[in-house]
């Protein structure tokens, strides 16, 4: 284990352990040290660490190409992703784009968004959590580090509130029509719908705290959007990939959006997002006004993302993440029932926010920070979100299994009774 390190300390860390090896939801430490990963490194090993099939595509291919790069060429391993992707896809998401993170593909989506709809304005809700570049800086709204001393940010960015209801402290259907009339409001008041490109949306909000938005409200969105032309745009970087115990988060819904934005879950590890889209509205994308010299062209984070997709329909784990969902949902309002600290449990299939709260109604973040610590004392890792850091989201890879998750809940209900 490195005593010294000349990292930048601009990283935080939810721990200092070292990590030397890493299997399903377990990482070890080289003493042998076994920690149960519940982030999934941030929702990005749905697969679980080091999946079998996944090592073994990577070898593969490194033996055979490690980079043909798209500008020059058409790699094989590229068209098969896209094609893979358009089989878990609806029919009409049919054209695909690679590039690196989930925030290069954020920004591609709204450069394609601007560019075919020819209007400047996006939409996005508050809470959002876009990316770290400048533009994706500007249509994140969850916390103000991710944006602290970095204006001016570009423009054209307009925040609509989110469907919080445990926030707003109103029932779903109050707060999806209150947040719809102010997105009316919005469209008549900071941006005419002729100038608005896209609406941007996470099916579930995720660093803004794990707040699924309702069914009524995206299928309000979806309607909206195609009356004035404007697109509506899902990211799923953090919802994607079965996460939410379907493919994408948008199917809970039933709706269809115009582009999806995806990353994380779609590597098992390996950095690469992608964008999709119908064919006729990447048609109206001109040619070399996007692109990038890794994206697409890295076979090694192509074959990772197409044995990922295999892996999860194969392994079925979607429907793991739906029972696991479950029942991590009915154990956590079980201990809901015994802690008054916890004001709130939801979330769908392995996307589940515990939402920490004061007698006094205010935000806990205090002792969300306290029962994730104790719990990283037994060495089960788990990361906090929301606006206020009040809320402890369970994210664990999809492979996990019911003695698991019942392990996991027993520690945290130790951590609860040693926070009271
Ligand atoms: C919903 C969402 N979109 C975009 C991003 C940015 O992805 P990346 O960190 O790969 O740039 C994230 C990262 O957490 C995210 O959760």
């Amino acid at each position: 284990m490195s005593t010294t390190n000349h990292l930048s300390p601009v990283w935080t860390h939810l721990t200092e352990m070292q990590p030397v090896r890493a299997e399903r939801i377990f990482l070890y430490d080289a003493d042998g040290n076994q920690y149960i990963d519940f982030t999934s490194g941030i929702g990005v090993m749905n697969t679980g660490h080091s999946h079998p099939r996944i090592v073994q595509a990577i070898q593969a291919q490194a033996e055979q190409l490690i980079f043909g790069q798209m500008n020059i060429v058409m790699t094989p391993a590229a068209i098969e992703l896209a094609n893979a992707l358009n089989e878990v896809t609806p029919p009409t998401i049919d054209n695909f784009f690679f590039s690196n993170s989930g925030a290069e593909a954020v920004e591609g989506a709204v450069k394609l968004a601007r560019q075919t709809t020819g209007r400047r304005n996006i939409v996005v809700f508050q809470g959002s959590f876009h990316g770290r570049t400048a533009q994706t800086m500007a249509m994140t709204t969850s916390k103000y580090v991710y944006r602290y001393n970095y204006q001016p940010l570009p423009g054209g960015i307009v925040t609509a509130p989110f469907p919080y209801s445990y926030y707003f402290g109103w029932d779903e259907e109050e707060t999806t029509e209150w947040c719809l009339k102010q997105l009316h409001l919005l469209l008549k008041s900071q941006t005419a719908p002729d100038e608005t490109a896209a609406i941007i949306i996470e099916p579930v909000l995720g660093e803004g705290g794990y707040v699924p938005a309702p069914p009524a409200f995206m299928q309000e969105l979806r309607q909206l959007c195609s009356q004035h032309g404007i697109l509506l745009i899902v990211d799923e970087v953090q919802s994607g990939f079965g996460r939410t115990g379907k493919f994408f988060g948008f199917d809970h819904a039933g709706i269809v959006p115009d582009i999806i934005v995806m990353a994380k879950g779609l590597g098992s590890g390996m950095p690469i997002s992608a964008i999709g889209a119908s064919e006729a509205l990447m048609r109206q994308w001109k040619p070399g006004t996007h692109g990038g010299t890794y994206g697409g062209g890295n076979a090694l984070a192509l074959v990772a993302a197409k044995t990922t997709i295999d892996v999860i329909r194969e392994e079925k784990l979607v429907e793991n993440a739906a029972a696991r969902g479950q029942q991590l949902i009915a154990d956590l309002r079980r201990l809901q029932a015994k802690h008054p600290v916890i004001g709130d449990v939801r979330g769908l299939g392995l996307m589940v926010g515990v939402e920490f709260t004061q007698p006094n109604g205010e935000p806990d973040a205090d002792r969300a920070t306290l029962v994730a610590n104790a719990c990283k004392a037994r060495n089960l890792l788990l990361l906090t979100c929301g606006s206020y850091g009040n809320v402890i989201r369970w994210i664990p890879p999809l492979v996990v299994t019911a003695a698991e998750m019942d392990t996991a809940v027993h520690i945290f209900t130790e951590a609860l009774e040693e926070c009271r």
